[in-house]
């Protein structure tokens, strides 16, 4: 898809429009149009007695002259447009960006002036584009933009523009513009990089309204845009103008050095093969976008596996991680440092658990779990007898060896028994069975709340809290292994919390540290009192690093409003999956940004379809659809990966076999 934007200044041509018209009709890539009128504005403005003002290209916007940008934005020139394409036979609406929420924005903030009504987008809903370009209509769009206080608010049409480009995300991004290009001594510079085209803006080169357009051209590529022209109507098919497109310096993803194939040799000859990838060299993220070698973007439902909580190079977590790197990155656990104990209080002071042992990885939280719950049964009972560890069918507890004796699935401990022994299996939200099974040598049941690597399946309320009496009747320790369920993930800050019991020991990893690897496991003081100095340690565990990393992400996660936000997103891409109802999906499932899609059939030729169209998506066994977004997800992407999904149903074969 294109974006086309096109400049105020032209649009008083009577001739212009019917030609742009002309030319707009014998494009075949789809595209959406958005336009300004700077110059329409200003002159009514000046009939009504209203001086213009503008601070570095903003028009300064009182409640009189937004109603004047609205009267000739969406009055008339909006429909001017629409007017000429549907004259030329292009089937074309008009809207702005008000219209079904297509442009989000939020008041623009500038250091010294006031500037009234004016915004800057923080949010695009490009479904809105997709829906109609589907149907073969052409938007045409005024950007007058929504905010959050319901206010509308005027936003600079080169910013808008930029904005929707990387949203859509369209391939190129066009500024049509009464100059032929970025002038240097009067020509147009034929080709530019991101950072050659922000040098013309600090050394003056670029100049006024040109600033704006190369800004929003800046950004757009940034954000996955492939390239951005600014050309005259004349130049606009000879492929004349300027092109800014990405350079090495600023998008390290794009570098030519970074040869996808090659890596991916080179891994089939130096690494382990304990995985098969897709064939995808991943170089860069930003929020919910991560980026290939070639510069694709693809909307990231996958997090890492449930880690990235709060996206990627999130710029408040990326400036802690170096600040730290460049002070002090690790001493080992031989010594004091601080990091660890301001994470340990903020966790304590938000749980059940009165103390922590920070670790590594998932795994490892729960090896330290088992080991602790062993040793509290030799304190509680010396007979030896009291070792035995409850755990469920489809649950998943890692790796390692001891956490890899409570993973019920055989395909990944059978190669390598015997494991640790004393592990029994039940069936999973079966309370009789767990009654059965939990006994007086049971020294602990180690639970998921919501089973993620399984399926997706929410633990029941009934079950959980039958859990916690039968380990209260047995003197057995209660663990929830929240390592992908925890911390945000579900809605609440602790999936147990829906079930409103508490366990004696709970464990966490994957987006504590929002992707520097750690592990915690949080315990009461009955517990911790068991452990004494050198029963169990690690030499990288609790390293500055990625405890201050964790205590940013802890401070913004555990925000109330953060965890509103994470609800109504998981309650919106439910919704939104159920709505899909192809006859293969039987069921909808989960909490919060844990939601799972179980088909009748196995979902890869799906996930391959929707990475091919952007979208990057995980399974949870083989039939069941994983979605697990960072938290900061928005709904406007939800409704795009929605999109994407429904497009990609059809890979799903009719007799369920993995061939496309
Ligand atoms: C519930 C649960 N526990 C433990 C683990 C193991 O964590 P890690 O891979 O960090 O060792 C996982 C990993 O997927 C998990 O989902």
């Amino acid at each position: 898809m294109k974006l086309l934007k096109i400049g105020g200044n032209q649009l008083e041509d009577a001739g212009f429009l019917s030609e742009l018209a002309g030319a707009l009709a014998a494009e075949k890539t789809p595209l959406a149009i958005v336009h300004g009128g700077g110059r329409a504005i200003a002159a009514l403005q000046q009939q009504l007695g209203i001086e213009p003002a503008h601070v570095e290209g903003l028009r300064v916007t009182d409640a009189e002259s937004l109603a004047v940008a609205e009267m000739v934005l969406c009055g008339q020139i909006n429909k001017r447009i629409v007017a000429a394409l549907l004259a030329a036979g292009v089937d074309a609406l008009g809207l702005s960006g008000v219209d079904r929420g297509l442009l989000r924005c939020r008041r623009k903030v500038h250091p010294s002036a006031e500037l009234g009504y004016v915004g800057e987008i923080v949010e695009v809903r490009a479904l809105v584009v997709h829906e109609l370009q589907r149907a073969g209509v052409t938007l045409v769009i005024a950007p007058i933009s929504l905010g959050r206080d319901g206010q509308r608010y005027n936003v600079n049409a080169d910013e808008a523009a930029g904005a929707l480009a990387a949203a859509l995300p369209a391939e190129q991004l066009l500024f049509l513009s009464d100059v032929p290009g970025v002038l240097q001594n009067g020509a147009p510079l034929p080709r530019l990089t991101e950072t050659e085209a922000l040098a013309l803006i600090e050394s003056g080169v670029v100049q006024a309204g040109m600033v704006t357009k190369v800004r929003a051209a800046v950004s757009a590529i940034e954000n996955g845009v492939a390239q951005a022209r600014i050309v005259d109507l004349p130049g606009l098919h000879s492929g004349a103008g300027t092109t800014i497109a990405a350079d090495g310096a600023r998008a390290p993803a794009r570098e030519t050095t970074i040869d996808a194939e090659a890596v991916i040799a080179a891994e089939a000859r130096f690494i382990v093969p304990t995985y098969s990838r897709p064939p995808r060299v991943f170089t860069r993220g930003v929020g919910a976008y991560l980026f290939d070698a070639g510069g694709k973007r693809y909307l990231d439902f996958t997090a890492g596996i449930a880690v990235t909580a709060l996206g990627h190079s999130d710029p408040e977590w990326a400036a802690a991680v170096s600040q730290q790197a460049g002070k002090l990155a690790h001493v080992s656990n031989l010594y004091h440092t601080a990091a660890h104990v301001h994470l340990a209080r903020r966790l304590v002071e938000h749980s059940f658990a009165e103390r922590v042992f920070f670790s590594n990885s998932g795994s490892e939280a729960n090896e330290a779990a088992l080991k602790f719950a062993r040793k509290w049964a030799r304190f509680l009972n010396d007979t030896g007898e009291k070792t035995g560890i409850v755990a469920f069918e489809g649950g998943f507890h890692g790796r390692t060896a001891g956490a890899l004796a409570a993973t019920a699935r055989a395909q990944y401990r059978d190669p390598f028994e015997p494991l640790l022994p004393g592990v029994t299996f039940a069936p999973f939200n079966d309370l009789s069975a767990a009654e059965a099974a939990i006994n007086g040598n049971t020294c602990a049941v180690i639970v998921e709340p919501v089973q993620g690597e399984g399926g997706v399946h929410p633990a029941a309320v009934e079950f959980l809290q039958g859990l916690r009496e039968l380990c209260d009747e047995q003197q057995a320790l209660l663990i929830f292994d929240e390592v992908q369920c925890g911390l945000g993930r579900c809605g609440r800050l602790w999936a147990h919390q829906a079930a409103g019991v508490t366990p004696d020991m709970m464990t966490l990893a994957k987006p504590l540290a929002g992707g520097l690897p750690i592990g915690a496991t949080l315990v009461t003081e009955a517990v911790a009192q068991v452990m004494e100095p050198g029963d169990h340690g690690s030499t990288f565990a609790a390293g500055p690093l990625a405890c201050r990393a964790a205590q940013v992400v802890f401070d913004r996660v555990a925000r109330p409003e953060f965890m509103d936000s994470v609800r109504a997103t998981g309650k919106h891409l439910c919704e939104r999956l159920q709505a899909l109802q192809p006859e293969k999906l039987l069921a909808v499932r989960g909490a919060g940004l844990l939601v799972g899609a179980e088909f009748s059939q196995p979902v890869r030729p799906l996930i391959e379809a929707a990475a091919d169209r952007g979208l990057l998506l995980i399974s949870a066994g083989e039939n069941v659809l994983r979605l697990c977004p960072p938290l900061v997800i928005s709904m406007e992407q939800v409704d795009a990966a929605i999109e994407i999904i429904a497009d990609c149903l059809p890979a799903l074969s009719p007799d369920g076999s993995e061939h496309r």
